[in-house]
């Protein structure tokens, strides 16, 4: 039996809610897109705070209008109902999710004072599925991961803006390392296959800072479009 078979509970409740990281949604143009889905490979990890009151986690970006808050809904079901489901948007139609239980910021993710108030809050769960434009990705884990409480998961999700075509758009025409040669110079740094610092900052343009948020990750996998990190 492949092995992520057993995870499909939260693959269930989000094609309930009709989340696009789910195996099966209605987009916006009405049709039902089939894919494969990110969820069971979430749930590997997730699974563990399923039980766990009082669970605080952040969603940046709650999603498009006519599709508002699909995703926050499947955590929201997903999670002990003592959970805290917060989600970060930089629209104001975002927070009509209050009425169902969530907790919404509103806000711009290019903006250091927004996500340093996001990182006054600790958190057990983060995940990054805001603009995905490669400034905004490496800014969210940059400000945020510290915000993990230990043995937290932070997810970056939509790392195919890195990719192809979408190159042009998603960098902004910025000349900077796309996001997931950061995450892999993250990787490497916490393989230990390199053991200098100098090395690897000077190869990948690590900052002290990313040194030191390197040395908080527990473990670091790749899955699709997604990089899982967990803090010691
Ligand atoms: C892909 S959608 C989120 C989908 C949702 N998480 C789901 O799975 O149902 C991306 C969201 O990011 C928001 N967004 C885009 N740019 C942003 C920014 N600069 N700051 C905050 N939110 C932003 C958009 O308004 C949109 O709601």
């Amino acid at each position: 039996m492949p092995f992520f078979n057993k995870f499909k509970e939260l693959d269930i409740l989000g094609v309930q809610f009709n989340t696009n990281k789910s195996s099966s949604w209605v987009g916006l143009d009405n049709q039902r897109v089939k894919n494969i889905t990110l969820l069971d490979k979430y749930e590997l990890f997730l699974q563990y705070f399923k039980d766990v009151e009082n669970f605080k986690m952040l969603e940046l970006g709650a999603g498009p209008d006519p599709n508002i808050g699909a995703s926050c809904r499947m955590w929201k079901q997903y999670f002990h109902s003592t959970s805290e489901i917060h989600v970060a948007d930089i629209k104001p139609s975002a927070l009509k999710l209050g009425s169902e239980g969530m907790e919404v910021h509103v806000g711009d993710l290019g903006n250091i004072g927004f996500l340093t108030r996001l990182a006054e809050k600790k958190w057990d769960f983060i995940i990054d599925d805001g603009s995905h434009f490669w400034l905004h990705q490496i800014l969210a884990f940059r400000n945020l991961f510290n915000s993990l409480e230990s043995g937290g998961i932070f997810i970056c999700e939509d790392l195919c803006t890195s990719f192809g075509k979408m190159r042009d758009f998603y960098s902004m025409g910025m000349d900077q390392k796309d996001p997931v040669e950061y995450f892999l110079a993250i990787s490497r740094r916490c393989c230990g296959i390199e053991q200098s610092n100098d090395r690897i900052s000077s190869i990948y343009n690590l900052t002290e800072l990313d040194l030191r948020l390197a040395d908080q990750v527990k473990m670091i996998s790749w899955m699709g479009n997604s990089c899982i990190i967990v803090k010691k």
